[in-house]
């Protein structure tokens, strides 16, 4: 199985030391507009792979010819956000990234499954969608797996046993208007809104939505452990066909009564992407607000549709 991964900066190359260390790809390919970065990243990452005994096996290259056959092509290029900078600041930079990668993907792993993971993530999910004609299963954008992850560990820091299992979800759009489901949320059989008063509740969602910018405040760049971590849940969703239940960016086409826009919803991740997208029973504010996200990304989307149109 072969993955190639675009963007070799911090989201990147943490997705390839973890594809290393768990050996989920035995061939994976690492590309980078600026090659002396991934030439250096791919040595260092090589020398990872001898001293962990992989058998994964990471090359660069700065053809996008070598991306020929891959299963997977993971898109982490472009720039990240900055303090005080919002996802969607990054929109007019990043389309023209996403434009020029798409057109090489198009042209050299026509079968692939895209994983996008640029920020603004649902509007670049969108563009990858429009720009490659690839079916919509195959174009997944990563976003509500780290949400849920960063719910997960709110959740669990307000736990008295660490121990017990938490389970939570997180949908709608990666950015101010991602919507953390209590009700979809487990502690165990418990739902986190049957388990803390609603203060806390507030508080596991606030710090659930701040989660990426507390990180940023810190950085000064965006994470990247804990995004890569996502990303290699979803490969290894997919290589392995594990039919695994995941919040993903989806091109609804109307679910949830939601059409022509990509957003994070739960949906069956297997061997051929997208195989099922999950429709959880909303109530009247959840299905309100996920609708109030997606009118907002469509105000996006225009911006980036005429971006596109410019550019071309
Ligand atoms: P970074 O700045 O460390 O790396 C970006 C890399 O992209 C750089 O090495 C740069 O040379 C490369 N690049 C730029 N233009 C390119 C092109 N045309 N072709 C090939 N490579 C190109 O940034 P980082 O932290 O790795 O983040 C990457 C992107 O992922 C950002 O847009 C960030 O906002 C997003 N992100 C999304 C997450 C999500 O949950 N969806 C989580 C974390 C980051
Ligand atoms: C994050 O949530 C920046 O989207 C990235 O950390």
């Amino acid at each position: 199985m072969k993955v190639s991964i675009i963007g070799a900066g911090n989201v990147g190359a943490s997705v390839c030391y973890l594809l290393i260390a768990k050996e989920i790809s035995k061939n994976v390919i690492l590309v980078d507009i600026n090659r002396s970065i991934a030439q250096g990243k791919a040595i260092d990452l090589q020398q990872a792979s001898v001293a962990l005994v992989s058998s994964t096996r990471i090359q660069t290259s700065s053809d996008y010819k070598d991306i020929e056959n891959s299963d997977i092509v993971v898109i982490t290029a472009g720039i990240p956000r900055r303090e005080n900078m919002s996802r969607e600041d990054l929109l007019g930079t990043n389309i023209k990234i996403i434009n020029e990668i798409v057109s090489n993907i198009k042209k050299f792993a026509p079968n692939a499954i895209i994983i996008t993971v640029s920020n603004p993530l649902d509007i670049m999910n969108y563009a990858v969608l429009k720009l490659s004609g690839f079916e919509r299963n195959k174009v997944i954008g990563m976003g509500g797996i780290l949400d849920s992850a960063r719910m997960a560990h709110a959740i669990l820091k307000r736990l008295d046993d660490k121990s017990e299992f938490v389970n939570a979800c997180v949908i709608g759009a990666h950015g101010e208007q991602m919507l953390p489901l209590l009700s979809h949320s487990f502690v165990g059989k418990k739902s986190v809104s049957e388990l803390f008063d609603k203060r806390t509740c507030e508080d596991i969602v606030n710090d659930t939505k701040s989660g990426g910018a507390r990180i940023v405040k810190f950085l000064q760049t965006s994470a990247y452990y804990a995004p890569a971590a996502a990303i290699c849940i979803l490969i290894e969703a997919i290589l392995k066909n594990k039919k695994e239940m995941l919040t993903c960016s989806v091109y609804l086409e109307g679910e949830y009564g939601i059409d022509g826009v990509s957003i994070g919803v739960p949906a069956i991740i297997g061997k051929d992407g997208i195989e099922e997208i999950i429709e959880l029973s909303l109530d009247e504010n959840e299905l309100k607000m996920l609708h109030t996200a997606a009118t907002e990304l469509k105000e996006q989307i225009k911006i980036a549709d005429k971006l596109l149109k410019e550019n071309v």
